[in-house]
């Protein structure tokens, strides 16, 4: 892990990653050690269908997700995350930052937000507190206009597809560019899905709170079109679970697909590594 700057980061500017004046070194990095981590009812919802309601974990479950911030360089949502209200996502206050910096971290983690249409409201609150810097993730589905507003509101905007965004290509710049070597997702369901997809897991961190919330619409921990046999299905194995109160803490780890069940993903699934095991 390294430091990333806390202030005093570049001016905000558009990077295409396809441009030819991009140097193409940061095809090379390594992509960061990824970790979800979500909090969902025992149905497996993350929020009611009408999306009122997304935060109902305990506590503990606000001080855990805290903790996950800390060991990270980055955290990343999806556009809807993002736009649910006060969403800042933040280091959480002086006693993690302080863990931060006893880890060799910077003392806030970057924020990274990913919006593929590039519509995401430069009014959103994520953008009003500038504690560090912001990178939004988008493609050229934006347009110029687009670009514009959020190169305005973002520290950097970085366009990794023409239609389609480009996961494994946007960590791997994340990585070269700005030192990220651990990664925390907080969803939602559909940037959670196309994380799996890609192949770009390692962790997932679950909450399973005491509740059901029922609903055909409202959104899991991931969403898009899903797997449609066996075989695409991401598999996980149990790590450890923590019972506090009546609420459960798991920890998977994501099993690497066998070569022919990585058909249609973009980045080879990775091994898990010993050190990504102690993780
Ligand atoms: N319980 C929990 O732990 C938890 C955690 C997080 C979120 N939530 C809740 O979950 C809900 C949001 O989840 P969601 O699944 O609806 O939305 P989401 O994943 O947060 O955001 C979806 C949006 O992000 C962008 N996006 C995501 N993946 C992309 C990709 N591969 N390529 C390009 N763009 C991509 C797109 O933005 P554009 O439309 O701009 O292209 C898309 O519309 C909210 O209610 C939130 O509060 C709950």
């Amino acid at each position: 892990m390294t430091r990333n700057s806390g202030g005093g980061w570049p001016r905000a500017n558009v990077v295409d990653l396809a441009a030819p004046a991009v140097t193409q070194q940061w095809r090379r990095a390594r992509p960061p050690f990824v970790l979800i981590n979500m909090a969902m009812t025992a149905d497996g919802k993350i929020a009611t269908a009408n999306r009122a309601v997304s935060s109902f974990g305990s506590r503990r479950d606000v001080a855990h997700l805290y903790e996950l911030r800390a060991t990270v360089d980055a955290v990343m949502c999806g556009a809807r995350t993002a736009a649910a209200g006060e969403v800042h996502l933040d280091a959480g206050g002086p006693r993690y930052q302080r863990q931060r910096l006893k880890r060799g971290l910077a003392e806030f983690n970057l924020r990274v937000v990913v919006s593929g249409s590039g519509s995401l409201p430069a009014t959103l609150p994520l953008f009003q507190k500038r504690f560090s810097p912001i990178i939004v993730l988008t493609t050229r589905r934006a347009g110029r206009r687009g670009l514009r507003r959020l190169a305005a509101a973002a520290d950097e905007v970085v366009i990794c597809g023409e239609r389609h965004l480009d996961l494994a290509a946007a960590l791997r710049w994340l990585t070269a560019r700005w030192g990220v070597r651990r990664l925390l997702c907080e969803g939602g369901g559909e940037l959670n899905a196309a994380m799996f997809k890609a192949g770009l897991v390692d962790e997932l961190h679950l909450t399973i709170c005491p509740l059901v919330f029922g609903g055909q619409e409202a959104p899991t921990i991931a969403s898009g079109e899903g797997a449609k046999v066996l075989a695409d299905a991401t598999r996980l194995e149990l790590q450890r679970c923590r019972r506090v109160g009546d609420e459960l803490f798991c920890v998977f780890a994501v099993r690497p697909r066998k070569v022919s069940e990585a058909g249609d993903c973009p980045a080879p699934a990775r091994r898990l590594s010993s050190r990504a095991r102690k993780q």
